[in-house]
Parts: structure tokens; C-alpha cells; sequence
């Protein structure tokens, strides 16, 4: 993969040759990992122009609002597939044949329980606690229960740990949200999709079982498979770095919701909707556009912009017509939220500050609106965003340790104090 190279020079040092890396599609890369030779660093905070790794998961091309999951366009996935059908993607590359499928799904469905004495571990939690913070705690706590396969260099640990991940993210969500209403917790129903068994156990309760809206698992579904992956993130980075230390995968899953919980990343969604209850009216847009462009105001709008796409993000627009499709088959004429937001959406897009910056709405403008018409609360959304990312989590912590790696160690620029001596305290002035 290196037959080009990029020549440094530097200053006062010999000129340093690299390797440049091709990839089968996108930017080629420079690879410095020689450079330490020359005493230098290289310095990117925020990792604006660093690949991290190498990886054969998800494409994404900024630039044209293109997204792959192992070389499948998102709105193909979307439109042809299910969410199990994308994990068994994600996970082993390639989209499974029906007797495949339907091995992968009774597996999975096999795991969707819990360890019954984990019911007790949400009792440490208050019941108003941000559901995101009881998700980060159980989902640790899963380390506790499964000590069968925590080795890591083992395929087959490795394996199972990501069923048991990808089966059991719904029952622990839906246990984190019963637990939040002093509801009983539902078990999971084998007879069920892996959507409707989410809904079931959120929204049924022992006293009723209701059935499952097939236009509302549907639309669960779509965005269980918008969610599932997307490249290096800060999440997904977090948990890859987490797991080059060789910590055990539910450590590092819990490591990954922890790192998208941020209203810059996962919690977006939660923040878009609690910005359109800020903004209130359409009268107010301007002004909330104009705190968005002020330098001097924190504020930002919530759902727009990416630090990839200086397009449109693909599962916006998909997300965009489930919205529609959802509110219509749900009979929601004239959602004032979701009025509110295409108005937003409007006026922004024809602001020259949001276009000079390619600040388009991203997956999470749109998402919320339509888990608040299936019901979802909005403190839920980012654990609903949790549930469905994991799968692109774990996939890519597989890859990582399928093959050679070492532990992530980044280097710095120090400007604190050079080495100076103590002073005694009684001479300190
Ligand atoms: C997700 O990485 C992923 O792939 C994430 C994700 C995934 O699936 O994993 O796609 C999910 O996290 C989507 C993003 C959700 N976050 C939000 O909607 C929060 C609002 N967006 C911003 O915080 C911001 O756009 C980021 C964090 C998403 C991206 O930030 P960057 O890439 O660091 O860009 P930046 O902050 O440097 O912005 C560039 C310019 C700045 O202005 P200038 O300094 O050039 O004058 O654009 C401005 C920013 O101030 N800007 C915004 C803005 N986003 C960027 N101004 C107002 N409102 C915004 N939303």
C-alpha cells in the first residue's frame, strides 16, 4: 500500500522520507510513523487531519454526503434492511444469506436476557438519575456478570461478547427507562423483532400487553441502522483506545457511552429538542441564529454542522422522510416542533455564515422528533443513540484486536515549566 512518499524537510535536519499509505477509496494518508526518528512530533488536537487506524468497517465521504457500512450505501441499508441484518454486516463484513440470518438472529435473541441480579444493581441508582449516567454504570457492571468470556485474544470470547452486547443493549435500556417511572422491569419476548421487542419492554407492563406497532418498530428499526456506525468518532475512538489497553469489552463499551453522552456528540439529539423548546416560536429563529453566530455566545445549533460532512449528512435525509412517514401513519398533522425545525432548518441554510461553514443539519436534527412521536422521552435519546451505536463499537473494537495493535499513547507539545527546584515552604513567599 506505500509506493508514494512524502519527503519532510526540516530545518537545520536532514530531510525525512514517508511512506504514503493508499486506501481503496478516500485520502491517502502520510505515515509518520518514522518521524520520532527526527525528534519531532506531529501535532493535531482534536485530530483534525489524523487517521488513527486502519479500518475496513464504515466510509464516509464528507465532502459528497457519502456514508458506507463495509461498502453498502446508508440509504440502501436503510430502505432493503434491518438493524440485525447491518450488525451481522458491521460485524463480519458481509451481509448474511438467510440460513445465516436466521442462525444470527435466534443467537442473538437467545442473549437478550439479563443476569436477574443485575435488577439489583439499579437500586444504587436514584430514580431521577440521568438515564445516560445509569446506562454508563450497568453497562460497566456487565464485566461483573460475565467472567466466561472477558479473555480477549480468544475469537470466541470476543465473539460472544459482542452478541451478548448487541442482544442485551434493548433489555438494559428498556430496564434503565422502567426504572426511571418506578415501573416493573418487562423480560424480553423471544416471538418478537429485535425493535418490537425494545418497544415491548418500554412501553408494556405486566398488567397489559399491548401489540407492537408495526409502522413504530419500523421506524425504531431505521434508526436502530442510521445510528449503527460512523468511522472514528469520538466514541468509537474511545473505545478503541479503551480496548488497546486490553480492558475487557464491556469496560469499554461503557467507555464509549460515556464518551457520547456530550451534547457535541451523542447528546445532540436530547439537545436538539430542548433547543426547539427554547426557541419556542418561529418570531424567535432570528435570534437564536444570531446567538449561534456570536462568538461570545456558547450557544450553538444543536444538530447542525460536522466535523465530516460539509454536506449533507445521509441519515438526515433518510431521517428526514422516517419523520414524515412516522408522523403521517401516526395521523400527527402539523407537529409544531417539527414545523419549527424545518423553518430553523430553512432560514439556516440560507444564512451565509452557516453556508460558508457547510453547517448542515446532522443525524441528530431530526431523530428526535420522531422518538418523541413513538414515545420515547427525550432523556432517553442518546441511550436509544447508545443501544444502536454499540454494534459499530464493538465491530471495531473485533477489528482492532483481530490483528496486530498497540496500546494508543499519544505524545504531547509541552509549554508548562522547565526543571526547577523545590522550594523549602517556610521560604515560599
Ligand atoms: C454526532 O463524528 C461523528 O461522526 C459524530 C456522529 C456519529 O454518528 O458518531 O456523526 C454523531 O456527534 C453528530 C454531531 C452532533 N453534534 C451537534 O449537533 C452539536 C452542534 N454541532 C457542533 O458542536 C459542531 O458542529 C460539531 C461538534 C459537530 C463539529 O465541530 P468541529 O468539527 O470541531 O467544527 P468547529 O466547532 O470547529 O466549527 C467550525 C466553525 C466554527 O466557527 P469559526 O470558528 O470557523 O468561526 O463552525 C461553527 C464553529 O463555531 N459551528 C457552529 C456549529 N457547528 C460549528 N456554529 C453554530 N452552530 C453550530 N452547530
Amino acid at each position: 500500500m506505500a509506493d508514494k512518499k512524502a519527503q519532510l524537510v526540516i530545518e537545520g535536519a536532514a530531510p525525512v522520507e514517508l511512506p504514503i499509505l493508499t486506501g481503496t477509496v478516500g485520502p491517502d494518508v502520510i505515515d509518520v510513523r518514522g518521524l520520532g526518528a527526527s525528534g519531532h512530533f506531529t501535532f493535531d488536537p482534536g485530530f483534525m487531519a489524523t487517521a488513527s487506524c486502519e479500518s475496513k468497517i464504515t466510509y464516509i465521504d464528507g465532502d459528497k454526503g457519502v456514508l458506507l457500512h463495509r461498502g453498502y450505501p446508508i440509504e440502501q441499508l436503510a430502505e432493503q434492511s434491518d438493524y440485525l441484518e447491518t450488525c451481522y454486516l458491521l460485524l463480519n463484513g458481509e451481509l448474511p444469506n438467510a440460513e445465516q440470518k436466521a442462525q444470527f438472529v435466534s443467537t442473538v435473541k437467545n442473549h437478550t436476557m439479563v443476569h436477574e441480579q443485575l435488577k439489583s444493581f439499579f437500586n444504587g441508582f436514584r430514580r431521577d438519575a440521568h438515564p445516560m449516567a445509569v446506562m454508563c454504570g450497568v453497562v460497566g457492571a456487565l464485566s461483573a456478570f460475565y467472567h466466561d468470556s472477558l479473555d480477549i485474544n480468544n475469537p470466541q470470547h470476543r465473539e460472544i461478547s459482542a452478541v451478548r452486547l448487541v442482544a442485551k443493549m434493548p433489555t438494559l435500556a428498556a430496564m434503565v427507562y422502567k426504572y426511571s417511572m418506578g415501573q416493573p422491569m418487562m423480560y424480553p419476548r423471544n416471538d418478537l423483532s429485535y425493535a418490537e421487542n425494545f418497544l415491548h419492554m418500554m412501553f408494556n407492563t405486566p398488567c397489559e400487553i399491548k401489540p407492537i406497532s408495526p409502522v413504530l418498530a419500523k421506524a425504531m428499526d431505521r434508526i436502530f441502522i442510521l445510528h449503527a456506525d460512523h468511522e472514528q468518532n469520538a466514541s468509537t475512538s474511545t473505545v478503541r483506545l479503551a480496548g488497546s489497553s486490553g480492558a475487557n469489552p464491556f469496560a469499554c463499551i461503557a467507555a464509549g457511552i460515556a464518551a457520547l453522552w456530550g451534547p457535541a456528540h451523542g447528546g445532540a439529539n436530547e439537545a436538539v429538542l430542548t433547543m426547539l423548546d427554547e426557541i419556542g416560536d418561529v418570531s424567535n429563529i432570528d435570534k437564536f441564529i444570531a446567538k449561534a453566530k456570536d462568538k461570545n455566545d456558547p450557544f450553538k445549533l444543536m444538530g447542525f454542522g460536522h466535523r465530516v460532512y460539509k454536506n449533507r449528512d445521509p441519515r438526515a435525509t433518510v431521517m428526514k422522510q422516517t419523520c414524515d412517514e412516522v408522523l403521517r401513519e401516526l395521523g400527527i398533522k402539523d407537529d409544531p416542533q417539527l414545523e419549527l425545525a424545518m423553518r430553523l432548518e430553512e432560514i439556516a441554510l440560507t444564512d451565509p455564515y452557516f453556508i460558508e461553514r457547510s453547517l448542515y443539519p446532522n443525524v441528530d436534527f431530526y431523530s428526535g422528533i420522531i422518538l418523541k412521536a413513538i414515545g420515547i422521552p427525550t432523556s432517553m435519546f442518546t441511550v436509544i443513540f447508545a443501544l444502536a451505536r454499540t454494534v459499530g463499537w464493538i465491530s471495531h473494537w473485533k477489528e482492532m484486536l483481530s490483528g496486530p495493535y498497540k496500546i494508543g499513547r499519544p505524545r504531547q507539545l509541552y509549554t508548562g515549566e522547565p526543571q526547577r527546584d523545590i522550594t523549602a515552604l517556610k521560604d515560599r513567599k
